[in-house]
């Protein structure tokens, strides 16, 4: 027998750029982006969330006009191909297979650029799609909504869902650069502008709790989207996604360890039996709620912690409790979470606010207890509570689920 040991290392390096007016023709954060390429003729084919022009009718002659000015260095190979943004998109291949027919038709090669604009759902198609095409084809994402640019624009993953699954289809590919560009949240829907606020709860939790406590006493303005919180947020929020992407060792996730996925294990669930009603970023609120929930009641946080974390989603305006939660085969949660990231099942659980432990068992009868904890706190607060005051917390009471009144502990 011989055996030949083959290694070898690939280093990435991609900008994730912040701005504001990326397609006024003096911006050169695309143009710079091009340029760093060092090719003459950059040929870029545009994919476009069909929202989005929808709602800024001189977006096309923006862009129109910022190729003519940057013609040097930029040619788009046709007008942009609008896909319908959410979730709804990313159920069907018809997307990817039109996104391929015109790499194809426009003879793009591995050095030509895809020009992604849009939410998380259609960064993901078209990434999924330029990923693929020739085993890799430039891409370049714009990314649009809050939960794109703090979260899914920065990072390394493409994928469509597939079987009823979420993202069953995909690949590790990062970016050839990110443009964030703050002007196109003017125009998102406020479900939307709200969904990635929970991304940056969620790592703040597991991650750095100063950031947390900025997210806690800024709660009011970011539940009224405040400009000035918001860009501060989003930015805060896509270091620590790139930190740990970058840091941890794992860029594409070989472990079975997925920090930046706590509370995702049902998230996932909740958008799939809902059929994509539940929004992700909304979905990730309530398992974010679920998983502190647990981590609380196991002892890992205390309950003025638990407290807090309640108190920041519910006052950015986050449900934490829907009906698909109360219909989950918790056990089949488990199962596909585990089967998706490989190996072992590893859940995220907190250690305190801003840190983490990984725990490979997880208690399903007391999980459901708290899914009912959830529901009860929901009708409470439709019922009675929804604009009392917070009572004061008392120290030293963590063996008790948090609610608002004195109530006779589970
Ligand atoms: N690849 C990753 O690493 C990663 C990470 C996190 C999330 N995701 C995925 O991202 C998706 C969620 O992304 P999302 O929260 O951005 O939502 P989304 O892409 O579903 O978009 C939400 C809605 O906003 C519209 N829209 C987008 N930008 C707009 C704008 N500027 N103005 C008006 N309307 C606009 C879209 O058309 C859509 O209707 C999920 O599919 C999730 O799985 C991927
Ligand atoms: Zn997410």
């Amino acid at each position: 027998m011989k055996t030949l040991q083959q290694t070898f290392t690939v280093s990435y390096s991609f900008p994730v750029i912040f701005t504001r007016g990326a397609f006024h023709p003096d911006n050169d954060a695309l143009s710079g982006a091009l340029a760093a390429a060092g090719r003459k003729t950059n040929r870029t084919l545009v994919v476009m969330d069909a929202s989005i022009a929808d709602a800024d009718k001189n977006l096309l002659g923006k862009i129109e006009r910022y190729g003519q000015r940057h013609r040097d260095i930029l040619e788009f190979v046709d007008s942009p191909f609008f896909i319908r943004g959410g979730e709804v998109c990313k159920n069907e291949p018809a997307g990817v297979e039109k996104i391929h027919e015109l790499t194809n038709r426009y003879h793009l090669c591995r050095h030509s650029f895809v020009l992604a604009i849009g939410g998380g759902a259609v960064l993901d198609i078209a990434g999924y799609a330029a990923a693929t095409a020739h085993r890799g084809i430039r891409l370049i994402r714009m990314p649009t909504t809050t939960l794109s640019q703090n979260d899914a624009g920065v990072g390394v993953k493409t994928g469509i869902n597939a079987f009823g699954r979420k993202n069953y289809l995909g690949t590790f590919t990062p970016p050839y650069a990110v443009i964030n560009d703050f002007a196109f949240l003017d125009t998102l829907p406020e479900r939307d502008k709200r969904a990635g606020i929970a991304e940056a709860v969620k790592v703040a939790i597991i991650k750095d709790r100063a950031f947390f406590d900025d997210l806690y006493r800024n709660r009011h303005k970011l539940a009224a989207f405040d400009a000035d919180a918001m860009e501060r947020m989003i930015i805060r929020c896509a270091e620590l996604h790139m930190e740990h992407i970058g840091a941890s060792g794992d860029p594409f996730e070989c472990g079975s360890a997925r920090p930046l996925d706590f509370g995702h294990w049902s998230a996932h669930k909740i958008e799939e039996l809902t059929g994509g009603d539940v929004k992700h970023g909304e979905a990730v609120a309530m398992g974010i709620a679920l998983d502190s929930l647990y981590s609380f009641q196991i002892g890992n946080i205390s309950e003025i912690e638990l407290r807090r974390i309640f108190v920041t989603l519910e006052d950015i305006g986050f449900d934490l409790y829907h009906w698909a939660l109360g219909w989950l085969d918790i056990g089949r949660a488990l199962r596909e979470f585990q089967e998706h990231l490989g190996g072992d099942l590893t859940i995220t659980l907190l250690d305190g606010i801003g840190s983490r432990v990984e725990v490979h068992e997880i208690d399903t009868a007391l999980l459901r207890k708290c899914i009912d904890r959830l529901s009860t706190r929901k009708q409470d607060r439709r019922s009675k509570n929804d604009h009392a005051p917070e009572p004061e917390i008392r120290t030293g009471d963590s063996g008790h689920l948090l609610h608002r009144e004195p109530r006779p502990s589970p």
